[in-house]
């Protein structure tokens, strides 16, 4: 297939009725290919506009055209299939995921949501279906944030809330998501240009692993989303004077490494406080030179502060910053915090959750609703696009981590979950 442009590529004739795959099969083979794309041979690390993202974007346009649709690559770097409605005119009902991941990830993490949503329109493409809507499948790949400190660019474009402030965002090697894009072949002028007219939107839907326990310890395939969590991500770096090992006594040292492990376990402290409406993770910590004979100078760390309440969360987080500082200056140690990412909790739309309450009963679920804990492209959307997700139980609940599982027959189900709900909103 021609790599996807600006310009679209052409949907291909559907294949043969006969014989074709279960859905689950034909999604899990996908999702093996897409899995051998890598940045790091051995392991599933495919960063944002990177050369693996440039890989997996042809990929997955080739499969959205065999599905019927015409692909584009949009100014964000996101893939764009779609599948033509029964007229011109018509709304569009957008679908969706990401196909960036973290770091020695899982295969199912975004990936299936995008290749379930590819596979259940190449279903009705090759029943010549049509709809009284376009569908849209988006494969965002900006969802993970790992290179940029900010994240949901993709999707955020779609919702019309992209900052071009974020342009001049570095990664680690100082490359700016401007000269990144540049390089993928977008044009970031048109970013503006890709805001979807919420008028003309029927809606967005998410399929995607649960990431958590509770659909196995219950026993349930699917589950459908009616929140999800808020989230900060800052980072906090120490600064003291350092100092030889062997020299420094212990009572006149402004340690970075322990200042940051005192602030470190308070934020452990303060997030306990509220375990039922809080969760506080450090993912990144940062010794800068460190050498085994050298009191730490500089240290700098992450943190990932999340509630389903954005006025828990800004609580929290005005008590981990305060905290911080106070221990910071406890030890004569320079403290800095920036927290450069913010995004407020997103409630599902409640027509779209009951279409999907619908869809999932129809296909012999009994229904769960649940929240969820993780972010998702769809929270890009709230207040804008009505959103909803499907959940799929992944085994042990693990995630963002090669370990991560999901059988086919649960994707089998989530995906004719997913169908009957597209079917129920044509009728609708
Ligand atoms: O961090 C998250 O919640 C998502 O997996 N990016
Ligand atoms: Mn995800
Ligand atoms: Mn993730």
């Amino acid at each position: 297939m021609r790599k996807p442009t600006s310009k679209s590529a052409k949907p291909r004739k559907p294949a043969r009725v006969a014989n074709t795959p279960r859905l689950g099969d034909l999604i899990v083979e996908r999702i093996e290919r897409l899995a051998a794309i890598t940045d790091e041979p051995g392991k599933l690390t495919r960063l944002y506009l990177g050369p693996a993202h440039k890989t997996a974007t042809d990929l997955v346009g080739r499969w959205m055209q065999d599905a019927g649709m015409t692909v584009r690559l949009d100014a964000t770097g996101s893939v764009v299939g779609r599948y033509a409605g029964a007229t011109n005119d018509a709304p569009v009902l957008i679908l969706g995921s990401h196909i960036d991941t973290v770091r020695d990830a899982g295969a199912y993490d975004g990936n299936l949501g995008v290749l379930t949503a590819i596979a259940v329109v190449e279903q009705f493409h090759a029943a010549r279906r049509r709809f009284p809507f376009a569908v849209e499948v988006v494969a965002f790949g900006d969802e993970e944030g790992v290179r940029f400190a900010n994240t949901l660019g993709g999707s955020r474009a779609l919702a019309g809330r992209f900052e071009p402030r974020l342009l001049d965002e570095t990664d680690r090697d100082g490359i700016t998501r401007r000269a990144a894009l540049t390089a993928f072949g977008c044009d970031v002028a048109k970013i503006a240009d890709e805001a979807r007219d919420p008028a003309n939107v029927v809606g967005y839907l998410e399929v995607h692993i649960e990431q958590g326990p509770v659909l196995e310890a219950e026993r349930r395939a699917v589950g459908v989303v009616t929140g999800i969590a808020g989230a900060s991500r800052g980072r906090i770096t120490l600064t003291g004077n350092g100092g030889h090992a062997g020299t420094v006594p212990m009572g006149l040292r402004t340690d970075a490494l322990t200042c940051a492990a005192e602030i470190i376990l308070a934020i452990e402290r303060i997030t306990r406080a509220d375990a039922a409406a809080l969760v506080a993770t450090v993912g990144v910590v940062e010794i800068a030179d460190a050498a085994v004979n050298a009191v730490p100078r500089s240290v700098s760390f992450t943190v990932d502060l999340r509630s389903p309440s954005d006025d828990t969360r800004a609580v929290a987080l005005a008590a981990l910053q305060g905290e911080a500082r106070r221990i910071a200056a406890a030890r004569g140690v320079s403290c800095d915090i920036v927290f450069t990412y913010d995004a407020p909790a997103a409630t599902s739309d409640q027509h779209l959750v009951a279409a999907l309450s619908r869809a999932a009963a129809k296909c012999g679920h009994d229904v769960r609703l649940m929240a969820s804990g993780a972010g998702h492209d769809a929270m890009s959307f709230r207040d804008v696009i009505p959103f909803a997700m499907l959940f799929v139980r992944c085994r042990g609940g693990i995630s963002h981590h090669p370990a991560e599982f999901a059988t086919a027959d649960d994707i089998d189900a989530a995906a004719q979950v997913l169908r009957a709900c597209v079917e129920d909103l044509a009728g609708k």
